[in-house]
């Protein structure tokens, strides 16, 4: 016992004076009282991706928190020496081109989770750093999710649960704009991981399924979901009662549901993005849910996040949103920490990722970036 501790004692001064030991900080979001409710909860600040003690036990300093914001916060009293930055897109620590600018160690900035956006990833690239995310990690546990709200927003859900908590009783108030979703036209803007499993999720529904992406799906896939693809979004969009949108925040995709766009859809659209929140822009979606133009809107994903108090989506009729929740299901928590620690590992030992994880590397976006 005494032997092993000299030798791990050992171990650690080796890697210390060798260099070789990193200072890795994570972002996460905090659990207090939820944190020991279940093992598998493993996305907090307090179960830090379950990697404490094998990063400690090789010598790494490890330093985790959820206080991201201002000139004051923990995360910037770290920026100047870190070497890893592990953040997730639940509680996104904005990694901007001045922080990159200060962050003089920084090497690796890993995303447990799907969506690197919070990161500026031109100034990564120009820095030479690595941005890698656990691509797949969430997909399933996201277009379950997109199927529950496309579900709640046909059917008038969210009103009819308030009525009941409330000791009211109106079938009027909710069966006036309740509907079923077969044969309706549902569109996904973006068919990449996301849409394609919501599109197989939503075939048994029987409705009408199209997508616009950059690419066309496999001819294979497409006979699957029985989806059109529609290469120009302006076709597709006004033909859709239902609206789900599935791409990445990128330069192109920013606002790109503006008050124009919004314009052209048809009248009583429901949508649902999970996507991101800029994809939208704000007050277009507030003007349009608030003069029925859009009939309801669903999804868990805001700018910034947290959601401020006054963020107008939290008080826009016929809405049905949530904190960012989607794609940390237990289930997806044990497999970005798994892959997270994956990553990690062949960082340590001067591996290659698995090529579909990098966003930025060697100076270049990843091509659903570009
Ligand atoms: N809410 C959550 O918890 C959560 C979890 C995971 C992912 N997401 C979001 O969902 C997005 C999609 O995830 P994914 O795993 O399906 O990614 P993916 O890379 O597999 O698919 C993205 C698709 O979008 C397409 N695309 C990119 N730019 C486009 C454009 N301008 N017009 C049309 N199509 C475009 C790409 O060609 C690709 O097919 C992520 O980038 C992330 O922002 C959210």
């Amino acid at each position: 016992m005494i032997f092993q501790s000299f030798s791990l004692l050992n171990l650690l001064m080796k890697q210390a004076s060798s260099g070789d030991s990193k200072k890795i900080v994570g972002v996460f979001y905090k659990a207090n009282e939820y944190a020991t409710k279940n093992p598998n909860f493993l996305g907090c600040v307090e179960n830090a991706l379950g990697i404490r003690d094998w990063l400690e036990s090789q010598g790494h300093q490890y330093i985790v928190t959820d206080d991201k914001e201002g000139p004051d916060c923990e995360l910037e009293k770290h920026i100047p020496d870190l070497h890893v930055l592990i953040s997730t897109p639940f509680h996104p620590a904005y990694v901007t081109a001045e922080r990159i600018k200060k962050a003089k160690n920084l090497k690796l900035l890993l995303t447990a989770g799907i969506g690197s956006d919070h990161i500026d990833l031109q100034a990564a690239a120009a820095a030479g750093l690595t941005v890698a995310e656990v691509t797949g990690s969430n997909v399933v546990s996201v277009a379950e999710d997109e199927l529950m709200r496309i579900l709640i927003l046909m059917r008038n859900f969210v009103p009819g649960y308030n009525q009941v908590v409330k000791g009211e009783w109106n079938v009027a108030g909710i069966a006036y704009r309740a509907y079923d979703l077969e044969g309706k036209t549902i569109g996904t803007v973006g068919a990449g991981r996301i849409g394609k499993l919501l599109l197989q999720r939503l075939k048994p529904f029987g409705c009408n399924l199209l997508y616009h992406d950059r690419l066309q799906m496999a001819p294979e896939l497409e006979k699957e979901t029985g989806a059109k693809f529609v290469e120009d979004l302006n076709e597709m969009l006004p033909k859709c009662d239902v609206i789900v949108i599935n791409m990445p925040l990128t330069e192109k995709t920013r606002g790109m549901f503006n008050k124009e766009l919004i314009g052209k859809l048809k009248k009583g659209v429901l949508i649902v993005n999970n996507a991101r929140g800029a994809i939208m822009e704000r007050q277009a979606v507030v003007d349009a849910v608030e003069s029925g133009h859009i009939g309801g809107y669903s999804g868990d994903v805001w700018d910034p996040q947290p959601a401020p108090k006054d963020h107008p989506w939290r008080y826009m009729p016929n809405q049905a949103m949530t904190p960012h929740t989607s794609g940390t299901t237990i289930d997806a928590q044990l497999r970005y920490a798994a892959g997270t620690k994956d990553m990690l590992e062949r960082y340590f030992k001067g591996e290659d990722f698995p090529t579909e994880n990098y966003i930025v590397k060697d100076g270049e976006l990843a091509p659903q970036y570009r």
